[in-house]
């Protein structure tokens, strides 16, 4: 791991805010905290590459990470963008060869919080109600990916942009209040539709031409969200 700084003693309530370990109490959460490591990554760097032997699980506490496979050629496909209170890093220590499924990159400065793999699965042995909340995670997980089959195989690039939007819309929550705000780049976007940078571009030129996105400093807001529904497949 090319790990940007590590810091140690974690805050048993900053544990507290990740699903895993809501429901934890004052025992298991100092347990977690013994075993828990703090990391922090800049902008751009590459947590893991797939194919890398995996040994450890990664909690997000801050920052967005992009998880996505390549081609041979050098293509590049994003599977997932996860948030704070997101976890990852877990497939690799359940299946056979203990191969990272995925690359992990950090898009924006991140801080996340690493467990060694012997460490996971002593807790997931020993504290009832964490082996629950990672198959709801995993079944949330494939729903998407369903989804994202779905739009790939049966959607015009219209429809691949428009559902995306609103898949995105979910995943960023504007703080001020106003429209939805995706803070994404053309060629991001691109990759998460499964289209070229240049018909994402003029795509979204045609949504704001009709009103349906503001495209303004590096983001997209969404300003009409009926009209993108009626575009999704
Ligand atoms: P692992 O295979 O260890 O490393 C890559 C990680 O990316 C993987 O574990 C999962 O945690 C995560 N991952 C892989 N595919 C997806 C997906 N389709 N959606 C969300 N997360 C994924």
């Amino acid at each position: 791991m090319h790990e940007a700084g590590i810091m140690t003693t974690m805050d048993p309530q900053t544990l507290k805010q990740f699903i895993l370990f809501q429901e934890l109490d004052p025992v298991h959460l100092a347990q977690v905290a013994a075993i828990a490591r703090e990391r922090k990554f800049a902008k751009k760097h590459t947590i893991f590459m797939e194919g890398e032997k995996g040994t450890y699980v990664v909690l997000i506490i801050s920052g967005i990470i992009k998880i996505s496979r390549s081609s041979s050629d050098g293509r590049v496909k994003t599977l997932a963008l996860l948030r704070p209170k997101d976890f990852f890093g877990e497939m690799a220590l359940f299946l056979p060869g203990h191969e990272r499924s995925a690359t992990a990159e950090a898009l924006t400065e991140t801080r996340v919080i690493t467990i060694d793999q012997v460490d996971f699965e002593k807790l997931l042995k020993d504290v009832p109600g964490i082996p629950l909340r990672i198959i709801q995670t995993l079944a949330h997980r494939l729903q998407a990916a369903n989804r994202q089959i779905k739009t790939l195989a049966l959607g015009d690039s219209h429809s691949k942009l428009a559902d995306l939007l609103l898949w995105l819309k979910d995943e960023f929550t504007n703080s001020a209040g106003g429209p939805p705000l995706i803070p994404l780049t053309h060629q991001e976007l691109a990759d998460l539709a499964g289209l070229s940078r240049e018909t994402t571009t003029r795509l979204l030129n045609t949504f704001e031409q009709e009103g349906v996105v503001k495209l303004k400093n590096r983001q997209v807001a969404l300003t009409n969200l009926e009209t993108l529904k009626k575009y999704a497949t």
